[in-house]
């Protein structure tokens, strides 16, 4: 599958600014929409698209997801998203997201084999976990311990040596599961486990989260099952805010862990990974009597005080968000095999009814997205809401590892620098610190 666009047979865009007529080359997508390329406008009429948030703005094309917001499509590789959530194992659809091709059984088995066998991380990151003063937040934690990875495997990080881009999707998809389970018993000053090789990502994941020390591990399968889903379903979600942050450093060379440590950072943040966080101490809010759901519900039409309905809402998805339809359905299943009735998850499907009746969302075409249930599952399983967005980001590293080994593929991969509108003073006169006051 190329990863370059190629030009289409469609005519170029004629347009026309003051005395210049250009023409637009159109680029093919395979799926959803195609586009125009704009080099001749700065070229030949001195102009720059302007489009924050890049609106309107594709910064390159891609072969590895699609998402088509209007139908609430996604697919990894060509493959629904809902088949590889029902069927496949997170280590499956990593292997698939980073190669292209789904694994046959033999290098599956090789894959799974080869991360297990390098999720021991060095001693020295109990000391540095330990090292965080209490109550930093994990995200900070986890973009830190990534970056320290890159200083005990300088042999994985020239970005243009393709063994050592192998090494380092290994070793990032091995260690930040190790690391991930550490940052949630380090701040709690439990003891942090090794992991036990013989078992499944997921189920070592969880071990090492909650096990105890010498004492036989039997976790919840329906509990296992739906981590797994929701790692598969935060995988990729083509160019978000942090993927397009990794692919911008990638861009200038940097090494596959100091890129992927910029897209936790970004991940971080309440608009984007942070929001399923963000959710849940909405939730809390509702339920210790700060707001009942129709008084909180009218602040969000409001706008009152910028209050959203965190979980909502999304840069593409303007009908539901096919991630929060199969994990709403998991919340239900974990919480019946847990027998435990959650009232944050009743006031989460009351605001979800209010919402869909509500002409306010469905004049933005505002639906939940993926972070508006899986909070529920997360704290289910035993997790703390700081530690939300580290799973989450755990669950994003095969997107970022693929995205960024494509971007380094492509032949039309240039430095990433996009362009201002310069808006400021033309030209002042400099006056020395002593002239400056009166
Ligand atoms: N609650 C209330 N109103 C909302 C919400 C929301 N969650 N989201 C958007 N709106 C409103 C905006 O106020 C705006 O209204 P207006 O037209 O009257 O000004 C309109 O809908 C369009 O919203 P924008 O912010 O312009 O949409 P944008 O595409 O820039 O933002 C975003 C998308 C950031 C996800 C937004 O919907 C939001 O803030 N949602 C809540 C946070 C969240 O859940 N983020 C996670 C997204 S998924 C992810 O990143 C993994």
């Amino acid at each position: 599958m190329p990863i370059t666009a190629p030009p289409t047979e469609a005519a170029p865009a004629r347009l026309s600014v003051g005395s210049c007529d250009l023409m637009l080359p159109q680029v093919e997508a395979t799926a959803g929409h195609g586009g125009l390329v704009v080099a001749a406008l700065r070229e030949q009429a001195d102009l720059v698209t302007y489009d924050p948030g890049f609106m309107n703005t594709a910064a390159t094309a891609s072969a590895i997801t699609f998402v088509d917001g209007k139908r609430g499509i996604l697919r990894y590789r060509g493959y629904p998203i809902e088949a590889l959530a029902e069927h496949a194992t997170f280590l499956e659809v990593a292997y698939l997201l980073i190669y292209g091709e789904l694994p046959d059984a033999a290098t599956l088995a090789d894959f799974s084999e080869k991360v297990n066998r390098h999720t021991l991380v060095p001693e020295q990151f109990r000391g540095f976990l330990a090292a965080f003063p209490r109550g930093g937040h994990p995200m900070s934690m986890m973009a830190s311990t990534m970056n320290a990875l890159a200083t005990f495997y300088p042999e994985a990080l020239n970005p243009h040596d393709p063994e050592a881009i192998a090494a380092a999707t290994v070793l990032i998809l091995a260690k930040m599961r190790t690391i991930t389970s550490y940052i949630h018993r380090s701040m709690r000053d439990e003891p942090l486990l090794y992991p036990d090789y013989a078992r499944g990502y997921v189920e070592d994941l969880l071990r090492m989260t909650f096990g105890v020390p010498y004492q036989q591990w039997n976790g919840n399968p329906v509990t296992a099952a739906a981590m797994d889903k929701l790692l598969i379903l935060q995988a990729d979600h083509e160019q978000n805010c942090s993927t397009s942050t990794v692919r911008l450093v990638g861009s200038a060379h940097t090494n596959l862990f100091s890129s992927v440590a910029a897209g936790i950072n970004a991940l971080s943040g309440p608009l984007h990974g942070g929001a399923n966080e963000s959710a849940l101490a909405m939730l809390e809010r509702i339920r210790s009597g700060g707001d009942s759901v129709a008084v909180f519900m009218r602040k969000v039409k409001d706008k009152e005080d910028g209050v959203r309905l965190m979980g909502f809402g999304h840069r593409v998805y303007k009908s539901y968000d096919p991630r929060a339809a199969i994990i709403k359905e998991h919340a239900h299943a974990v919480l019946d095999s847990l027998d435990a009735r959650d009232e944050l998850f009743d006031i989460a499907l009351g605001l979800e009814e209010i919402a869909l009746s509500d002409d306010y969302f469905i004049e933005r075409r505002l639906y939940p997205n993926v972070d508006f249930y899986s909070g529920l599952i997360y704290r289910a399983i035993g997790y703390s809401p700081a530690m939300f967005t580290p799973l989450f980001a755990l669950a994003r590293m095969p997107g970022w590892i693929a995205q960024w080994r494509e971007m380094m593929r492509d032949p039309a991969t240039r430095i990433g620098r996009p362009h201002q509108i310069y808006t400021g003073h033309i030209l002042r006169e400099f006056v020395p610190l002593a002239g400056r006051g009166d």
